[in-house]
């Protein structure tokens, strides 16, 4: 039987396991991705390893979320990571170099490698052909640490690409189909596999930013083959030499399948305040627009930016739209300039932002208060933007210059342009100028940590009885933003738990800390696909710092469902999705862990309310040994401190 493009690469990397659908396989990382928001815990981690230089092929620490620099501790936490890379081995990317996985995708990814990155975002190098996946700092600092990476063996979805975009429609608009059919939750347990004749009139780039948010569907990545479109792009870009082709068995055997014919879409948004509230733009037509934000890591690409500014030359932006434009990288803001791009973009009004994400979160470009943002990013939740009262559109870059000239939703196939065709330019800018190799005398570097930088918090091992109070009840779809909140205010906390724990919660319920302070840590009760979104594995740490125990969820997102069980907080699922009623905020809850040791289907009791509650546990391999142990660096310890 042939096998797909993804079981090749994990066939290539399989360190345990034997690929069967569902069960967990370890495999082989040769590449990992961190950066500052999440990647000082992640060194922190890296230290408390105890190893003394990177075992990867390559590790890369990328500056490019939290560039704010208004009082110590960003650029603390810069400094931190420049040492921290030139002591164990990473190359260091320097803040101004851009956006990591646009970065990394120009400079670093190859096709068929594997790429472990503790950012959501990290499949975006699916589109050159790496099985690229996100995961908590945790994991990322133990890939680093030499340790395979343990997942769940995903199932393979085939999503069949005919014909061709027509102008207008772009690499946007397929991501946004995707999301429309299947939701944020559908991609869950899945790789998303793209094929199909649909594929050739694809570039890197646009392949990219389909890969980079099927994040979004809640999948363990996206990929595409490696054909002469990738083996073009990597000449353009230098790097012919790691070209491989790669595809799938003609005979190999999907678990699912989309079709998408291409030529059939038509320009799309999501809604606030989810990814897959998609609709043609054609419904949402002439809704005023305050604010439009181009980049971040999902459109940020030459293409993209050659585009809005073909689209906006010789205008001037609508007087009440405030528009933004973050690059992907310092190589592409370098090249567009020297294609007239920049100077046209800003003799229309537009204001050019730096190389990096914070426009993203809202740092420094969030819309005014009820304000509609029509953004080219990859996430719209509640609060996202910067502030709660913010609606944010995701479009393409075409929909989104389109409301630039009119300031509102508009169709781009109604305005008056002329079609762009991109070609990539023959003589691209290559600057590797802001990469920091790693020390040739890494004993010599002294690693520099300012007063906001603390150590890791020290965590008990389990107890066998679990006995507590719920401290809070939430619904469905509740985002790692929702969780730990990321923006202005929080980002320079990430490398302080005590400080950042205080936050917990914070937009959903304002008291949460100082309860689960008081009552010495409980139980969270959660909805469908909690903990979607970022990856950042405060949204566990911190909670663990504060005492939670378990979380009793209908279904968890995968890459938090991780991060709970490496810092030591039992997932627990409804086995009877309808018992989510039987239990509400301050009931005692009581669970025995002891049960768990025999089957996975266990009882959670409900004292308050005198009811026994059957329960799944959704942990698999070592996962509770590592959550009795307290999480995933007591578990090495003590298994290190035996062998
Ligand atoms: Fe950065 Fe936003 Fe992407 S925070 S990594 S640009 S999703």
């Amino acid at each position: 039987m042939g096998l797909t493009l993804t079981e090749k690469i994990i066939k290539n990397h399989l360190i345990k396991g034997n690929m069967t659908k569902g069960a967990s396989v370890a495999i082989k990382i040769d590449q990992t991705l961190i950066q500052d928001a999440t990647g000082t815990m992640a060194m922190l981690e890296l230290e408390a390893t105890g190893v003394r230089c990177v075992k990867t092929e390559l590790s890369v620490a990328y500056v490019d979320h939290n560039m704010i620099q208004e009082d110590f501790k960003n650029p603390d936490d810069h400094r931190f990571l420049q040492d921290m890379a030139a002591k164990y081995g990473l190359v260091f990317s320097r803040p101004g170099n851009g956006i990591c996985h646009h970065v990394h995708l120009e400079r670093f990814a190859v096709p068929g490698k594997t790429l472990l990155g503790s950012d959501s975002h990290t499949p975006t190098a699916g589109g050159i052909g790496m099985l690229a996946i996100g995961a908590g700092g945790l994991d990322v600092a133990l890939a680093m640490a030499g340790m395979p990476f343990t997942l769940i063996m995903p199932k393979i979805v085939k999503v069949h690409l005919t014909g061709k975009l027509s102008p207008f429609v772009s690499a946007k608009d397929v991501i946004l189909e995707v999301l429309r059919r299947i939701s944020v939750k559908g991609g869950v347990g899945k790789v998303l596999e793209y094929c199909g004749p649909g594929v050739k009139s694809l570039s890197v780039s646009e392949r990219a930013t389909i890969t980079n948010m099927g994040a979004e569907t809640g999948a363990t990545t996206s990929i595409f083959q490696s054909d002469d479109i990738t083996r073009e792009w990597l000449r353009a870009q230098g790097r012919e030499r790691y070209w491989v082709p790669l595809y799938p068995d003609d005979d190999a055997v999907y678990d699912e399948e989309i079709d998408i014919d291409l030529s059939l879409l038509e320009p799309m948004v999501a809604k606030p305040f989810l990814p897959d509230n998609v609709v043609p733009v054609k419904e949402v037509a002439g809704t005023r627009v305050d604010q439009v934000m181009f980049g971040s890591c999902t459109n940020s690409s030459l293409r993209d930016i050659l585009t809005i500014a073909h689209m906006l030359k010789g205008r001037r932006i609508h007087p009440n739209v405030d528009v933004g434009l973050s690059p992907g990288s310092r190589q592409i803001l370098l090249q567009a300039g020297a294609e007239g791009a920049i100077e046209d973009l800003i003799a229309a009004g537009v204001r050019i932002l730096e190389a990096s994400c914070g426009a993203c979160v809202g740092m420094g470009f969030a819309p005014p208060t009820d304000g509609v943002s029509v953004r080219t990013i990859n996430r719209n939740f509640y609060g996202r933007c910067g502030h709660a009262s913010g609606k944010v559109y995701l479009a393409s870059p075409e929909v989104a210059a389109a409301a630039c000239i009119t300031g509102v939703i508009t169709d781009p196939r109604g305005i008056c342009i002329e079609p762009y065709h991109f070609e990539m330019p023959s003589n691209l800018i290559i600057d590797e100028g802001m990469f920091i190799a790693p020390s040739p005398e890494p004993e010599r570097v002294t690693v520099r940590r300012g007063p906001n930088i603390k150590p890791l918090p020290e965590m008990e091992p389990m107890s066998n009885k679990l006995d507590g109070q719920v401290l809070i009840k939430v619904g469905d779809d509740i985002t790692t933003d929702h969780i730990m909140p990321a923006g202005a205010k929080f980002l320079p906390l990430r490398s302080n738990i005590p400080v950042i724990a205080e936050h917990v919660f914070e937009v959903v319920d304002p008291d949460f800390s100082k309860r689960a302070k008081e009552l010495k840590g409980g139980f969270i009760v959660a909805g469908m696909n909690y903990g979607q979104g970022s990856s950042r594995e405060h949204a566990a740490l911190a909670p663990r710092y504060l005492g939670v125990k378990a979380v009793i969820a209908k279904s968890f997102a995968r890459i938090h469902l991780a991060n709970l069980v490496n810092f030591g907080i039992l997932p627990l699922i409804f086995a009877n999705i309808d018992d989510y009623e039987k239990i509400d905020r301050d009931d005692r809850l009581v669970f025995d862990i002891g049960q768990l040791n025999v089957e996975s289907q266990a009882v959670l009791r409900n004292l308050t309310k005198n009811m026994e509650i059957p329960v799944i546990c959704p942990l698999c391999g070592d996962d509770l040994d590592v959550v009795k142990a307290g999480g995933k660096l007591n578990w090495i310890k003590l298994i290190t401190s035996t062998n």
